[in-house]
């Protein structure tokens, strides 16, 4: 694997004050991954498992009451070696766009509401492309052309595209600069089905045309099934199990992962779906030993005792459960 990201025992905490006491939301707690140059890296988990705050910390958008406790995150841009907390603030803030560059579930926050399209681009894109204004348009206009945007659209105003265009306009602005690392948070949670497929296939033709490298996240395994090349499973705030598409849903290991994979709908077979007993974990007091223990139907005693450990289990598969790796690991 040629790695574009390495995230090594990443934890990140929210200070919260809960009933009068102050506590630690343990939202993203040692959680190892890496990314591969090229590929669409998906996480899936339901929702407060602590897919967004992982995105945060691995971008380096960290603000208070958010604080990264421990571990390492490693980006390979440019054929250099970046370490993204060792960096200086202005370092770290070059890298967007160029390099690194984000896909958000509401586009409106990255379009300016107040001014037309075109200013947006140039807002992000114009002091780094180091060419004429003219010449800058053109290139925009060029891709957007590419995406089968068209480009009249600049002059519009976020609020006259309907949702769906407006999310592509900001893939598009997202990608103006062929960012080797693009992180995508919910990009097509808000969007009706049919227009999300749209998304979903320009995501993927930018993917194999400019060779980037995703980190898609969606609590959505149906869209998981269409553009993620491997799938890394959180709960609680812990990644669960990780394997390339086609295995994970041909064979889930982990029992909650059989659960999410069980829960999705088939073609002619309208039998009830099997739910899941209990509730996701408040993650200011997590469960002891495994966070999944209260909801799973193969817990054991050792379940609630300790922690399962992340185990290579074959290859490009890592899972973190006792039932499937024994209690002696
Ligand atoms: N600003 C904050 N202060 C305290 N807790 C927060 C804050 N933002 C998110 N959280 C908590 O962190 C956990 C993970 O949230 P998040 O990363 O948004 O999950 P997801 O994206 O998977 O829905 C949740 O329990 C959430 O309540
Ligand atoms: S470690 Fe135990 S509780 Fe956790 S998923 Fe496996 S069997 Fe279930
Ligand atoms: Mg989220």
């Amino acid at each position: 694997m040629d790695p574009l990201v390495e995230i090594e025992n990443l934890k990140a905490y929210y200070r919260a004050f809960l009933y009068g006491v102050d506590r630690e939301v343990r939202a993203v707690d040692d959680i190892s991954l890496t990314i591969a140059r090229g590929e669409v890296y998906g996480v899936a988990g339901e929702s407060s498992s602590g897919k967004t705050t992982l995105i945060k910390t691995i971008a380096g958008a960290i603000r208070p009451p958010l604080r990264v406790v421990s571990g390492k995150v490693t980006f390979h841009f440019d054929g250099g070696t970046q370490d993204i907390y060792a960096m200086k603030p202005e370092d770290r803030l070059a890298l967007r766009w160029k390099h690194l560059s984000y896909i958000m579930q509401g586009s409106m926050n990255v379009l300016n509401p107040v001014r037309r399209i075109r200013h947006s681009f140039t807002d992000f894109a114009f002091r780094h492309m180091k060419v004429s204004g003219p010449v800058f348009l053109e290139r925009v206009a060029t891709h957007l052309q590419r995406l089968k945007l068209d480009p009249h659209l600049l002059d519009a105003y976020p609020h006259e595209l309907s949702g769906g265009m407006r999310q592509r306009m900001t893939i598009a602005l997202a990608t103006i600069l062929t960012p080797e690392f693009i992180i995508a948070d919910e990009p097509t949670t808000a969007l009706d089905v049919i227009v999300q497929r749209d998304v979903l296939s320009m995501i993927r033709e930018i993917q194999r045309e400019m060779g980037s490298s995703f980190l898609f996240v969606t609590h959505d395994m149906g869209v998981h099934a269409t553009v993620s090349d491997r799938i890394g499973i959180v709960y609680a705030g812990r990644l669960v199990e990780e394997a390339p598409t086609a295995k994970l849903f041909n064979m889930p290991l982990h029992p909650y992962t059989q659960h999410l994979v069980g829960s999705l709908p088939r073609i002619g077979d309208a039998t009830a779906r099997p739910s899941l007993e209990g509730r996701p974990p408040n993650l200011a007091m997590p469960p002891e030993g495994c966070r999944f223990h209260p909801r799973c139907p193969k817990r054991m005693e050792i379940c609630s005792q300790k922690v399962p450990p992340l185990v290579t289990v074959e290859p490009q598969r890592r899972v973190a459960c006792f039932a499937v790796t024994g209690d002696q690991v």
